[in-house]
């Protein structure tokens, strides 16, 4: 990764959490945020939870979703059934929730499909950056270490179609400071680290008040805030991880939920 693409990283990232700040402080400039997701509807999953990630394909089926005993799931309009896996150890993950497992089974935590391709591209938090083609099945593994350092827990996945690079972040917290670290990989040249300035729960005070509530924001692409849309009691939906936009309705992943949250405009 060259200087500029590095700046260009930071720059964006400082540009995020700016915005967060200017729809939660800035209350002459902000947006009135509208109170209107707790009207969402809930897609049960049916044995599984998680879906922390959110993916269409390329002719525009699905979700696509990753949840907590390591599997893909597709939507089929009316159920879901397995896609991809990130494991083939997989005999013993048999239960929706098994953390000690995860190791093991895989906790694939960021989907998104090349659109050229069909292929799609997988964070898993245990085996890295893998990628499994338009039919599925066993994914095969792309990036696991950096630098000869492993990966600690790969977190998302992004793809620029434009340039055909992949960019993936990695998080962790390190234990003596508590801070939280996101590392921005761009495949195949080097990484950036950029530490928020937050403790853990600070971070988590700032998005959700303390209290687990839903919030999206839709941002320009020189990230200006758009739009803030909230569920502020947390009645449907709380501890969502993703939004997509697709057919005129918001997809919401959660990281802990038995369900995928859809709110209709
Ligand atoms: C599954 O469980 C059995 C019985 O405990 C054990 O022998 C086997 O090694 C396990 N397989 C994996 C992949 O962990």
């Amino acid at each position: 990764m060259n200087t500029s693409n590095i700046l260009l990283l930071i720059i964006a990232t400082q540009a995020l959490f700016a915005s967060v700040n200017l729809a939660f402080d800035d209350s002459e400039n902000a947006l009135k945020s509208q109170n209107v997701l707790s009207k969402s509807e809930i897609i049960q999953l049916n044995g599984a939870i998680g879906p922390e990630s959110v993916a269409f394909d390329p002719n525009g089926e699905g979700p696509y979703i990753g949840v907590a005993d390591g599997r893909i799931l597709k939507f089929q309009g009316s159920y879901w059934t397995d896609f991809a896996v990130t494991s083939s150890r997989r005999e013993n993950c048999t239960l929706p929730f098994a953390p000690e497992m995860e190791h093991i089974c895989g906790r694939p935590l960021g989907l998104r499909f090349d659109t050229k391709t069909g292929e799609l591209y997988i964070a898993d938090a245990y085996f890295g950056i893998q990628v499994v083609g338009p039919k599925g099945g066993l994914a095969t593994p792309l990036v696991q270490k950096l630098e000869g350092k492993p990966l600690v827990f790969t977190n998302d996945v992004d793809i620029d179609d434009h340039d055909d690079v992949i960019y993936f972040t990695d998080t962790s917290t390190s234990s003596t400071s508590n801070k939280i670290t996101i590392e921005f990989f761009k495949f195949g040249n080097g990484k950036c680290i950029v530490e928020a300035p937050f403790i853990v729960q600070q971070l988590d005070d700032l998005l959700s008040g303390g209290l687990l509530h839903a919030t999206a924001i839709k941002l320009s692409e020189d990230g200006r805030v758009l739009e803030v849309l909230e569920d502020i009691e947390g009645k449907t939906l709380r501890s969502i991880s993703e939004v997509q936009e697709k057919y005129g309705k918001l997809w919401f992943g959660s990281v802990m939920m038995p369900f995928l949250g859809l709110y209709g405009f």
